[in-house]
């Protein structure tokens, strides 16, 4: 794809703004087309995008403009998979928000969807390129924390913003929070185990947000802190500790990687990673700069522009989107096995939810203070 890529934004609210203010930021890319139905979204994103983009108060006119190229979906969660169903009949570029859609059937329509026309979908897993976490993710890669064992995400943070319509305030628009937010994390924990998840142990619940608040009548029912523990298929296993009533905390996010070598953490505002050995005890902390003008396009952290960049550089160079509809449909099926364990109070297996990694024989004395002896009896573990 040569000269200028012509993008069309369907949805101009929060998300869909901030992708505007990046790609004016992009060399190659311009808004030519926003779509929403709400007027004072439809507006804002308008006035962001520029006079010469095209109004549209329904996103199918947008989808059947032939001059715009690329469509970034950034509608509520539960009307994803609709609009994106239509954007695949099309032969435009897609770049859908996370999370790909609010359940796994749906998630699996849109892959197979997506095989059968041969689109090019990228899912909004921005998280990725936050420049902390990408230089976390190289760091691992690169071996300097040996195998990796152990893996920390903690995201303490406010509770959920107002949107258009109070549509995050209910798991049935949202997939729930485990879905909704903690997909980035998932997807996450995939990159930098490069490993599949097979099981999964959650405890959450809604103890303090949105109780006050009715819409309808109705409560929002959304959990807002939660411990959930990944096992992957390489025996590696992770952990996400979500608070959502954690405005006092200095961090935002903060990642732990632990290898049998050495320890990478990145935090969040903070950008700093931090680089210790076991041999030596020590480690050092480097901040990760970030240019004041991506920071201030968006409330990621820079992470929206260098998406886009990757994106637009994949598809200038014809290879295969960074973040696939089966990554996307990966992280929302290890959040929906979150929410499961939390409801029925029990270790769910990814095979349950239909992913076909096999779960690893479990071996006990991994838990136990015992240890086998050649003969098969047991005896304590010294010390
Ligand atoms: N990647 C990230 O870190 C990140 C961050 C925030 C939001 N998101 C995602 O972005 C999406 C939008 O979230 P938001 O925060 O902008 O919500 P929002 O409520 O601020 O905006 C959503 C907009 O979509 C519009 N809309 C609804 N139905 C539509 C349709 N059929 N066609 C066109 N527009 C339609 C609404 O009128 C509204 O203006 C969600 O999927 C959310 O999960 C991703």
């Amino acid at each position: 794809m040569r000269g200028t890529v012509r993008y069309g934004v369907i949805g101009g609210g929060d998300m869909g703004r901030e992708h505007i203010r990046n790609l004016a930021l992009l060399d190659g890319a311009t808004v030519a087309a926003v779509a929403d139905p709400f007027e004072p979204s439809r507006s804002a994103a308008l006035r962001i995008a520029g006079p010469n983009a095209v109004a549209c108060p329904d996103y199918r006119e947008l989808l059947a403009d032939a001059s715009i190229d690329a469509v970034v979906i950034a509608t509520p969660n539960h009307t994803h998979a609709v609009v994106l169903e239509d954007a695949l009949a099309t032969d435009k570029a897609i770049l859908v928000e996370k999370p790909l859609c609010t359940t796994v059937e749906d998630c699996r329509r849109m892959e197979a969807a997506a095989r059968r026309g041969g689109n090019f979908v990228w899912v909004g897993m921005e998280y990725r390129y936050m420049p902390p976490v990408s230089r976390l993710v190289e760091t691992v890669h690169a071996g300097a924390i040996g195998r990796l064992r152990m893996l920390h995400v903690r995201e303490h943070r406010w509770p959920f913003l107002p949107k258009v319509g109070d549509w995050n305030r209910f798991a049935r628009n949202t997939g729930g929070t485990l879905v909704e937010k903690c997909c980035h994390f998932f997807d996450l924990m995939r990159l930098i185990t490069r490993d599949e998840p097979v099981r999964v142990y959650a405890s959450g619940a809604q103890d303090v947000n949105h109780l006050d608040e009715r819409y309808c009548g109705a409560v929002p029912d959304l959990i807002d802190n939660a411990f959930v523990i990944v096992d992957f298929a390489g025996g590696g296993r992770a952990l996400l500790d979500l608070c959502m009533f954690g405005e006092a905390s200095p961090a935002e996010q903060e990642i732990v990687a632990t290898g049998d070598a050495g320890r990478a953490a990145c935090t969040i505002p903070a950008s700093e990673l931090t680089i210790g050995r076991r041999a030596s005890g020590r480690s050092e902390t480097t901040v990760i700069e970030v240019a004041p003008a991506l920071l201030s396009a968006g409330s990621h952290h820079g992470s929206t522009w260098f998406e886009h960049e990757a994106f637009l550089a994949a598809l200038r160079a014809g290879t295969p989107p960074a973040v696939s509809v089966r990554d996307g449909l990966v992280a929302v099926a290890m959040g929906v096995a979150a929410e499961r364990s939390i409801t029925e109070g029990r270790p769910v297996d990814m095979a349950e939810i239909g992913l076909k990694e096999p779960s690893p024989q479990k071996d006990l004395r991994e838990f136990s203070p015992f240890q086998k002896r050649d003969g098969g009896d047991t005896e304590p573990l010294p010390g």
